[in-house]
């Protein structure tokens, strides 16, 4: 049942702000992480060396985020690979790895058959699954469930944000039983953990109409770019992920670093680029290397669009249109930047006239290799 929405889409994105609300529920007590589904696993944790996450598609995207949260609060070296690129290269995993799998449906056979593969070269094994029990975390040693309630669209919204909130809380629950983390500086990362569903909101209620409209004004664009670093820099791949998915029109997501070694030859004047600005308070130099990079590319003539900080001035006289989110401390803003970029996807797809749901060639689960 769509409840009145145009799409299950255009629900489930109104959905971010309690699909991110509802994964943390329950499991904060007392100011510190407490994931009942773990209880009497911390055993699962010590003794790990190194972090393999897998998954496929946004999931992988998810992962790739997590990587930098399981890293800084865990203190544990994280690999984040495609499933199916996992599986068939003689990978060296044992005991002292533990595999994080991720999967909206828990039934995507590439992640499923890298997961046993992984167990059977003795792996620990943990699954972020958003369907209570679904096959891959039935074959997991533990589970974590996402609670974005049933996504029924094909490409992943809601189940998005949610996965990035499980891994969080994992990275600091993992830091807190391997006492790699302070309970400060825990309670610090859940409070501003609460606070996103509000902000999530905030950009829905204020941001929404203006990017719809964007979206529309670029309905004939046959290409579009993404850019970001650190944690933008996988807001950038599924933003244009999104884009593809749902609009058919070419796009594609850059590290902003990169740009100098070789995207920057497809800037011609008109181009439309998509630019995560990191916040200022992430460390000056970040900002600044942004910045650089967008003054770099509309030399060239780009059209720049730019996902910033609300507050951010220094992003305005560099931007074409400015895209805003609140402010959220620097490991968090992924969580809101990629709401503007889900809302944009869909309605350049609407714009067109395309089915937001079910798009050509792509099924919500695929149950094949
Ligand atoms: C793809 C879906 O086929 O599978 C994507 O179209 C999804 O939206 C990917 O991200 C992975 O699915 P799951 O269920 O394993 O998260």
């Amino acid at each position: 049942d769509k409840g009145g929405w145009s799409s299950f889409m255009a629900k489930e994105v109104s959905e971010e702000p309690e699909a991110v609300a509802n994964t943390v529920l329950g499991r904060v007590q007392d100011g510190q992480i407490v994931i009942p589904e773990l209880d009497g696993l911390d055993g699962l944790f010590q003794g790990v060396s190194r972090v393999i996450v897998l998954a496929c598609g946004t999931a992988y995207y998810a992962g790739l985020v997590g990587k930098y949260a399981i890293e800084q609060w865990a203190r544990i070296p994280v690999d984040v690979e495609l499933a199916h690129e996992f599986r068939y290269r003689d990978p060296i995993v044992g005991p002292e790895t533990l595999v994080v799998s991720i999967s909206q449906s828990g039934e995507t056979m590439d992640t499923l058959m890298a997961v046993k593969e992984a167990a059977r070269l003795g792996a620990k094994t943990l699954s972020i699954c958003n369907t209570q029990g679904a096959t891959i975390p039935r074959e997991s040693d533990a589970i974590v469930y996402t609670h974005a309630g049933p996504e029924v669209a094909v490409a992943s919204t809601k189940a998005f944000v949610a996965q990035i909130t499980a891994l969080y809380l994992l990275a600091l629950h993992v830091g807190r039983v391997r006492g790699a983390l302070s309970a400060e500086v825990a309670g610090a990362a859940i409070a501003e953990l609460e606070a996103l569903p509000e902000k999530i909101r905030w950009i829905l209620e204020n941001e929404q109409e203006r990017i719809e409209q964007l979206s529309r004004w670029m309905s004939d664009t046959r290409s579009v770019l993404f850019l970001g670093r650190h944690v933008g820099y996988p807001i950038a791949l599924e933003g244009a992920l999104k884009l593809k998915e749902l609009s058919y029109i070419h796009a594609e997501g850059f590290a902003a670093g990169e740009l100098k070694h070789g995207p920057i030859a497809l800037i011609e004047p008109g181009q439309p680029v998509f630019v995560m600005v990191p916040s200022p308070r992430q460390g000056a130099t970040l900002h600044a290397k942004v910045i650089s990079n967008i003054e770099e590319i509309r030399a060239r003539g780009a059209r720049v669009i730019a996902v910033a900080e609300e507050g951010d001035a220094a992003v305005l006289p560099f931007a074409d249109e400015v895209l805003r989110v609140p402010l959220a401390a620097p490991l968090f803003e992924p969580i809101l930047a990629v709401v503007p970029l889900h809302i944009f996807a869909m309605g350049l797809a609407t714009a067109k006239g395309l089915d937001v749901d079910q798009p050509r060639n792509l099924a919500k689960s695929v149950t094949v290799e």
